[in-house]
Order: structure tokens, then sequence, then C-alpha cells
């Protein structure tokens, strides 16, 4: 076990010092290497998607949904509510072939009456907000960000334009 374990470390600081290397002396490499890489996890994934679908099995990872969607063939754009740092969105719009993903988060510091673990300083919003920002840049106009409430942000969709939405429960009337 220990054995495997020391394995594993060293596997993984070499990949990190080649990834390191690749990204500051061969970047145009890196970026392929990256986008091969997340081509053959998607084909995998849409595999394991696949055969879960033909033999009724559930999908038990929501890293499922965005390879679902494009098992699907949705194509249309899509919203999520509720971004928080933005992991999930960058998430949909790596495995899926939704044309635009809304992200829609206010970011902002509810007041006592909302009960999330995830409400935080305003200062600390403000730095999630950046940082989703940057996180979602690399997929260009596919990535629309809007910094409002589902409520502020809702007048904006005609009903049915929308392929899919996704809400974690969001304890909150806004
Ligand atoms: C549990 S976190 C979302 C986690 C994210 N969906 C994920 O999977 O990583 C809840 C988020 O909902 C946002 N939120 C709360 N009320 C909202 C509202 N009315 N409209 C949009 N976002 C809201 C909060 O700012 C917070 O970032």
């Amino acid at each position: 076990m220990a054995h495997s374990d020391t394995w594993k470390r060293k596997r993984e600081r070499a990949e990190h010092t080649l990834n390191a290397f690749l990204k500051n002396r061969l970047p145009f490499l890196h970026a392929g290497m990256r986008a091969l890489r997340l081509c053959v996890r998607k084909q995998l994934w849409r595999r394991e998607v696949t055969n879960r679908l033909r033999r009724n099995q559930p999908l038990t990872n929501r890293s499922h949904l965005p390879v679902l969607l494009s098992v699907l063939g949705l194509r249309g754009e899509g919203a999520e509510v509720g971004v928080l740092n933005g992991y999930f969105s960058e998430l949909i719009l790596m495995y899926s072939d939704l044309s635009v993903l809304h992200s829609i988060d206010p970011w902002h510091e509810f007041d006592g009456s909302y009960d999330d673990k995830h409400n935080a300083l305003q200062c600390e919003q403000d730095e999630r907000h950046a940082f989703t920002c940057k996180r979602l840049a690399p997929y260009g106009e596919r990535s629309r960000i809007h910094r409002m409430t589902s409520r502020e942000a809702a007048p904006a969709f005609a009903d049915g334009s929308l392929d899919f939405v996704y809400i974690i429960c969001i304890p909150t009337n806004a």
C-alpha cells in the first residue's frame, strides 16, 4: 500500500512537472494535449452514460448530467441558477454540446433569512464572481454570466427558450 502510494505521488509529481514545462515552453502543444484529453474523457463518459441508459441503470454522478445532454442531442441554450464558483458551469460547458450556457448568480451577501452554508461576506462574493469570470472566460461566447437573482434574470428568457436548467435548491424567495 505504502509502496503504491509512493509511486502514485511520484507519478503525479512527474505529470505536474511535465505539465508546467509544456504550459510555459510549448503552450500550443499543451493546449492540444488538453483538448485531446478532454475529447477522450468525453467519449469515455459518453459510452458509460449510454451503457447505463441502455441497461436501465441510474446515473449515479452529477458529472454524468452534461454528457447526458449531449447524448440526448440537446444543443440549444441552457442555464445554471446558483453558480457559486463556477465549478459545475465549467463542467457543463466542457462536456455538453449546449450552444450557450447562462450562469446566473447575484454573488451578493444575503441577510440572515438566507440559510445556506455558502452565504459569505460581500468581499468573498466579489472574489467568487471574479474567479468564475476567469474560469469561464476560455469558453468565449458560449458562456454568459448574469450577476443577478433568478427572479431578476427570468424576464430575459422567453418561455421554452432553454433546453436545460440546473438549479441546486436555493433557500430564498429572490
Ligand atoms: C449551493 S450554491 C450553488 C452551487 C453550484 N450550483 C454548484 O453546483 O457548484 C448556491 C448559490 O446560489 C446563489 N443564489 C442564491 N439565491 C439565488 C437566486 N435567487 N438566484 C440565483 N442564485 C442564487 C448563491 O449566491 C450561491 O452562490
